[in-house]
């Protein structure tokens, strides 16, 4: 057999043989044909049409960001799928997630198809599209979820960026038990107290400082109870996005059966009060970044095996728009490019190890979301990888970054593993921080009835 590539002498974070969703580390080679893994074991270079020797590059699978705002369309200012799916392939990311919270909302089977159909000419990786959920479009869902190119239905239980809000109980109940298939995954931030603690927000002295106090954990455990308790009445599985609070994975543990969890690595790196004194609204997000005793649970709750999926929440905003007076800031930062680079550092810290985090960032959703032969290192299976140098310390810097928003709060930092080469359909697309060849993402596939 005479391969496209073969990935030779990586260490290899494969599947393990007799349970596909455990990993094992290897030194192995990948022979790669028609964009799929078509061989894994030991492999003579003459067998290759093209060889990449990988000696002490760790070879995991091609990794995935489940939540991202890529503001196309309507404000394409911030952001676009050109941009977004760029910065993704540079920070060694092989698949994102939308956020429906886009002008006009992705609450309509046109406007899903429109950003598919979009995304096909122009991602730099692979796509599927969150649709919105609200009370004008809910006899909808079942449908929107079906269409290709569709990964479930975002539930806003407190607004954010956007209109988008699902707060009546009859409502959030009647989406909830309409789950599947794909994932319902909910913003968990109580509406009503967010309201009534809105002065809170311009209490003076008026600063960012205030914004953790105004979105305080309270709001966040409640919403958080009252759709863990409408998931467990219909007996429908729920996802909830940037967990924030040592209170609500508290509340978790005991009930883990329906519910999985998502963390972002903004609230794993950063904590109040002294991110806001260095980077002040541009760290605004919601929900806020709290301070350490909260990033110290999520982290207990991580090596506990309590958080299932690390996502971005990239969610740019113009340097203008972020250097308003608080409380007319919008809310998010851009974190698909830095979410690997700000993990590794985390691996080489020993906060977690390297399974783990290949766990977190690409079984677990590929598992999760029922996806079709992407996540794993195994035979028949799309040939994504991302490689990564465990020992690289390199600094983020502003010629590196992509998005069109142009800052990341990480700039300027140091970090310890480095991704160092993104390869989709067995084409590398960046290696070496250089992009190759041209956009040729493709809709992530599901299949419902598989485990
Ligand atoms: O901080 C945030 N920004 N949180 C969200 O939930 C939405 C996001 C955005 O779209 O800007």
């Amino acid at each position: 057999m005479i391969y496209d590539l073969i990935l030779k002498g990586g260490r290899v974070l494969l599947s393990h043989p007799k349970n596909p969703w455990d990993i094992v580390e290897e030194t192995l080679d990948i022979g790669i044909k028609d964009g799929f893994i078509s061989e894994i074991g030991s492999l003579n270079q003459s067998q290759g049409k093209a060889v990449l020797s990988l000696n002490n590059i760790h070879v995991l699978p091609g990794l995935m960001d489940t939540q991202v705002h890529f503001r196309e369309p309507g404000m394409e200012y911030k952001e676009d799928i050109a941009h977004g799916s760029l910065a993704a392939v540079k920070g060694g990311i092989t698949a994102f997630f939308e956020m429906p919270n886009t002008i006009p909302p992705t609450m309509t089977r046109q406007a899903l198809e429109n950003k598919v159909q979009l995304a096909r000419k122009v991602s730099w990786c692979d796509f599927a599209f969150y649709a919105g959920a609200g009370k004008d479009n809910k006899l909808e869902l079942s449908k929107l979820r079906k269409l290709p190119g569709c990964c479930g239905v975002k539930v806003f239980m407190g607004k954010s960026t956007g209109d988008l809000l699902v707060k009546e109980q009859a409502l959030l109940e009647q989406i909830v038990s309409q789950s599947g298939p794909g994932v319902t995954a909910i913003h968990s931030e109580d509406e009503d107290r967010l309201n009534e603690r809105k002065p809170l927000a311009s209490k003076k002295p008026v600063s960012v400082h205030n914004h953790p106090l105004w979105r305080d954990a309270r709001t966040a455990l409640l919403s958080t109870e009252r759709v863990v308790a409408i998931a467990e009445k219909y007996q429908k599985p729920i996802h909830i996005l940037h967990l924030s609070t040592k209170e609500e994975m508290e509340f978790l543990e005991n009930h883990r059966a329906l519910v999985s969890t998502e963390v972002t690595p903004q609230h794993l790196t950063l904590s109040a009060p002294e991110c806001y004194e260095a980077w002040g609204t541009l760290v605004q997000m919601n929900p806020p970044i709290r301070d350490k005793t909260h990033q110290e649970a999520l982290w207990r709750a991580l090596q506990k095996g309590l958080v299932d999926i690390i996502a971005s929440d990239h969610a740019p905003h113009t340097l203008e728009e972020k250097q308003k007076p608080y409380p007319g800031t919008p809310s998010g930062m851009p974190g698909v490019q830095t979410l690997l680079p700000l993990m590794l550092n985390h691996v080489h810290h020993r906060r977690l190890d390297i399974k783990t985090l290949v766990k977190l960032l690409s079984l677990n959703p590929a598992r999760r979301f029922k996806m079709k032969k992407q996540g794993l290192i195994k035979k028949g299976y799309k040939a994504h990888f991302t490689l990564v140098d465990l020992k690289a310390r390199k600094t983020i810097s502003s010629s590196w970054l992509a998005s069109k928003c142009g800052w990341s709060p990480f700039e300027g930092q140091t970090v310890t593993g480095w991704p160092v080469g993104t390869i989709l359909y067995g084409q590398p697309v960046v290696r070496e921080g250089e992009v190759l060849g041209k956009p040729a993402g493709q809709p992530v596939e599901f299949d419902p009835s598989s485990d």
